[in-house]
């Protein structure tokens, strides 16, 4: 598909699943509570306090991972969705419809950004990322998780699903967003392995482990310091 095709698919996707799906979890695409949950879960522990931070949820469905967190964090929710950004209102976020590639906000604007399992509806995740980089203000912190390309259950899930028509979700590539991070002035935290089956968060530190894990880690999560100094 091309990215504009891939977009329209998976914006009447969420919008559909935002209006007819009772289940936290399965409104905003996790087929399991369970795995909502790990991700979520993980999100915050890394995150830690925010109070008096300005954060922004790109992606954000329907606001489970930041809604609910104290009164004076603002939490402004980005969603292409209109569907998705009504239900975030209702947990305390301040919806924005738009798209992750072209925020409608300031350079420098948020202490946080994050981006939590959205980069996979989109063909070209490095260019979403470059931008919401540019949203972080100097020594603030960008957030992602994404659906790991190096788990070889993705692959053969991604696989069979290709075989039956379905269309399937883009898996990322957690080091060359590293890179890039760091090209643009990041300093990039190792990469988190969060994985559903098997349950597992983990950040090894011998790199033989690292990369072992990542074969079977269903997703990553970065998390990105900008440089006081970033232009
Ligand atoms: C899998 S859900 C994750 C929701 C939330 N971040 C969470 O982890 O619970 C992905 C969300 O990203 C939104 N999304 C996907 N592509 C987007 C894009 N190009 N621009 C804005 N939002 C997008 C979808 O509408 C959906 O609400």
């Amino acid at each position: 598909m091309t990215s504009e095709r891939e977009r329209a698919y998976w914006r009447r996707y969420y919008d559909h699943t935002a209006a007819h799906e009772p289940a936290d979890h399965a409104r905003v695409g996790y087929t399991r509570a369970a795995f909502a949950q790990l991700t979520h879960a993980t999100i915050r522990r890394v995150l830690g306090p925010l109070d008096g931070r300005r954060v922004l949820d790109a992606g954000c469905g329907d606001g489970q991972v930041l809604g609910g967190r104290a009164a004076d964090v603002h939490v402004v929710g980005l969603d292409f969705s209109a569907r998705m950004a009504a239900r975030a209102r209702a947990r305390g976020l301040v919806p924005v419809c738009g798209e992750l590639g072209s925020a409608p906000f300031r350079r420098a604007s948020f202490d946080d950004v994050i981006c939590a399992e959205a980069l996979q509806c989109l063909a070209r995740p490095d260019e979403a990322v470059a931008s919401l980089a540019a949203l972080v203000r100097p020594g603030g912190r960008l957030l992602l998780t994404g659906l790991n390309h190096r788990s070889l259950l993705r692959h053969v899930v991604r696989t069979v699903g290709k075989l039956r028509g379905e269309v399937e979700p883009e898996l990322i590539d957690a080091s060359s967003l590293t890179r890039l991070l760091a090209q643009a002035g990041f300093e990039v935290e190792p990469v988190w392995w969060i994985s559903y089956v098997p349950e597992f968060v983990a950040r090894p530190r011998p790199r033989a482990l690292h990369v072992l894990l990542g074969f079977f880690a269903t997703n990553f999560l970065l998390i990105a310091h900008r440089r006081r100094d970033a232009a």
